[in-house]
C-alpha cells in the first residue's frame, strides 16, 4: 500500500471531503481530486474552498501539496491511479424515461468511458456517488467492452454516508464503511485492497463487505429509512397541532424506546439536501420497474408528506397573516437545507419562498453561508419564480437585524445556531405589529418570544394562537413543482 495512488473524479460535496480525509488519515497514499470544472479546481487550490464544511479548511490546508492534489488533468490522473473513485453528481433525471424519478447516470457513464479510453494499467474503479442498483454492472460493461489492452478493471461499490455539516467527523468516525464487489477471486482481491485503505483509521469490524447489489441498495435503503423517519415525525406534527400535543415531547417519549432511538426525530419544515428526495424517488422508480407498485407507493408517501409539510408551513404563515401576504415583508431565516452548510440543493426554504412569492409577499432572506447570487439563482428557476418576480420581491441581507426591519413576520427555515442567540427584543422593536415568528425548526425559546410580545407559531405545538396550521392545510397553495406528483 506504500505507493498507492487514488484519483477521485468529482470535486464536489462528496469527493472533496471524502478524499481530503483519506489523504489526512493515510499519509503514504497520494490522493488527487480531478474535475472538469476548472473554476472549482482553482477554488480548491486557493484560500477560499468552493464548499463550506466545518474542519475541511484545516484538513485541506494541512495536506494540500503533500499527498493531496487538485487537478483538471483528468486523463493523466486516471492513468497514474491504482484506485479511481467516481464521485460525480447523479441528479434526478429531468427528461425522457424516468423523468423526475430516476437518477441521471450520464456523468457516471462519461467517467466510465473516459477511464476505458485512457487507462493503460489495471484499475479498481469505485462508485462513491449514490447510484441505482446495478449501476456497477453498467460501469463494468462499459469498461470491459471498450478495452483495447489486456487490462483488468474491478468495479466496487463503496457508498458514502457522510452528512453535510458533519462530514469530516462522519468520515473520521464512520458508523460503518460498506464495500461491495464481485464474488470472484479478482473481486475479492480488489475488495481487500480497498479494505486496507480504510483500515488505516477505521476499526476493522466497522468495515463490512458484501455483494455489489446489496451495497448499492443499502445506500438507497439507508437514505429512504432516514427520510421516512422525518416524514413520520412531520406527519405526527400535524396531529400534534390539531390536538394540543407537543411534537418535541412525543419525539422524546418515543425516542427513549431503544427499538426506535432518538435520532432523526426532529420535526421540521421538511427535509432538503441533494440525497433524500433523489434517493427515495430513485427507490420508487426501481420498485415500479421491478413491478412492485405497492412498494413504490409506500415510499412515494415519504415524498408526499415532505411536500405537504413545506406547503403546510407556508399556508400557516399566510393564514396567520390574515390570509394575505401580498406586499407584506416576510423575513426568511436560513436558506441552506440544514445548518453548517452553504448547500441549498432541495432546501425547503426554496419551496416556502416559492409559495409566499406566489402570493405576492416581499421576502427578506438571511443566511450566514449562502450568497445572494445562489439565492437569486435558486429562486429564479423556471419551476419556482420568474427573474422579474425575484428582482421585484426578493432582497437578501447578511445582517439578521436589518433583515427583520419593518417585517410583518419571521419564518425560521434553517436551524443555524446564530438564530438562537439574537436579541429578539431588538428585533421585535423594529418589526411591524403584530409581529409574528414562525419557527419551522423548533429552535427558539417560545416562552421568551411570547413574553417579548411576538405571536409565535411553531411546527408541532401550540404556542400563541394554536391550530392555525391545521385549519389551513395547504390546499389553497399550488402543488410543489420539485416533481409532478401522480
Ligand atoms: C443525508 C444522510 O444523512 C447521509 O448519510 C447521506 O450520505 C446523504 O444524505 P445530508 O442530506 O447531508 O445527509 O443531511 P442530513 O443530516 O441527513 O439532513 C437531511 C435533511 O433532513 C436536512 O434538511 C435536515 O434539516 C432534515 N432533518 C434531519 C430533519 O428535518 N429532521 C431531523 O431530525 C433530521
Ligand atoms: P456531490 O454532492 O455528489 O459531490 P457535486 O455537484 O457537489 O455533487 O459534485 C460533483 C462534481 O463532479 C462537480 O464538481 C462536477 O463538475 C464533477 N463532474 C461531473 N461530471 C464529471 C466528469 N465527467 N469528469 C470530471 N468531473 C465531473
Amino acid at each position: 500500500m506504500a505507493s498507492a495512488k487514488i484519483c477521485c473524479i468529482g470535486a464536489g460535496y462528496v469527493g472533496g471531503p471524502t478524499c481530503s480525509v483519506i489523504a489526512k488519515m493515510c499519509p503514504h497514499v497520494t490522493v488527487t481530486i480531478v474535475d472538469i470544472n476548472d473554476k472549482r479546481i482553482a477554488a480548491w487550490n486557493s484560500d477560499e474552498l468552493p464548499i463550506y464544511e466545518p474542519q475541511l479548511d484545516d484538513i485541506v490546508k494541512s495536506q494540500r501539496g503533500k499527498n493531496l492534489f487538485f487537478s483538471t488533468d483528468i486523463d493523466k490522473e486516471i492513468n497514474d491511479a491504482d484506485f479511481i473513485f467516481i464521485s460525480v453528481n447523479t441528479p434526478t433525471k429531468t427528461y425522457g424515461v424516468g423523468k423526475g424519478m430516476a437518477a441521471d447516470l450520464k456523468y457516471v457513464e462519461a467517467c466510465a468511458r473516459r477511464i476505458a479510453a485512457v487507462a493503460k494499467s489495471d484499475k479498481i474503479v469505485i462508485e462513491k456517488s449514490t447510484v441505482p442498483v446495478k449501476a456497477a454492472a453498467s460501469i463494468q460493461r462499459i469498461l470491459s467492452s471498450n478495452m483495447n489492452l489486456d487490462i483488468n478493471f474491478q468495479v466496487l461499490s463503496n457508498p458514502e454516508f457522510l452528512a453535510e455539516g458533519t462530514a469530516i467527523q462522519d468520515l473520521i468516525h464512520p458508523d460503518r464503511v460498506l464495500i461491495g464487489g464481485e464474488d470472484s477471486e479478482a473481486g475479492r482481491a480488489a475488495i481487500q485492497k480497498l479494505v486496507d485503505v480504510y483500515a488505516n483509521w477505521v476499526p476493522r469490524e466497522k468495515i463490512i463487505t458484501m455483494n455489489t447489489w446489496s451495497s448499492e441498495l443499502s445506500k438507497l435503503a439507508a437514505n429512504a429509512f432516514l427520510a421516512q423517519r422525518i416524514s413520520s415525525i412531520n406527519a405526527m406534527s400535524a396531529v400534534c397541532e390539531a390536538t394540543g400535543a407537543d411534537v418535541n415531547e412525543v419525539a422524546r417519549a418515543i425516542g427513549m424506546d431503544s427499538r426506535i432511538g432518538d435520532k432523526f426525530l426532529k420535526a421540521s419544515v421538511g427535509f432538503g439536501g441533494s440525497c433524500f428526495q433523489k434517493d427515495v424517488l430513485n427507490l420508487v422508480y426501481l420498485c415500479e420497474c421491478l413491478n412492485l407498485p405497492k412498494v413504490a407507493q409506500y415510499w412515494q408517501q415519504v415524498i408526499e408528506i415532505n411536500n405537504y409539510q413545506r406547503k403546510r408551513f407556508a399556508s400557516g404563515i399566510i393564514g396567520c397573516l390574515f390570509n394575505t401576504v401580498a406586499g407584506k415583508r416576510i423575513t426568511i431565516f436560513g436558506f441552506a437545507f440544514k445548518k453548517d452548510t452553504g448547500d441549498t440543493r432541495e432546501s425547503s426554504s426554496i419551496y416556502v419562498a416559492k409559495y409566499l412569492l406566489d402570493e405576492g409577499a416581499k421576502l427578506s432572506i438571511c443566511d450566514p453561508k449562502v450568497s445572494r447570487r445562489q439565492i437569486v439563482s435558486d429562486l429564479s428557476h423556471p419551476t419556482i419564480a420568474s427573474e422579474e418576480t425575484v428582482a421585484e420581491l426578493v432582497t437578501t441581507e447578511t445582517d439578521p437585524y436589518k433583515a427583520c426591519k419593518e417585517s410583518h413576520a419571521i419564518a425560521v427555515c434553517t436551524e443555524w445556531d446564530a438564530f438562537k442567540t439574537l436579541d429578539y427584543k431588538r428585533i421585535f422593536d423594529c418589526m411591524l405589529k403584530p409581529a409574528f415568528i414562525f419557527d419551522g425548526r423548533g429552535i427558539l425559546d417560545h416562552a421568551e418570544l411570547t413574553s417579548i410580545g411576538f405571536q409565535v407559531e411553531a411546527i408541532g405545538k401550540t404556542v400563541s394562537q394554536g391550530t392555525v396550521f391545521t385549519h389551513n392545510n395547504g390546499n389553497n397553495i399550488l402543488s410543489p413543482t420539485s416533481r409532478v406528483l401522480p
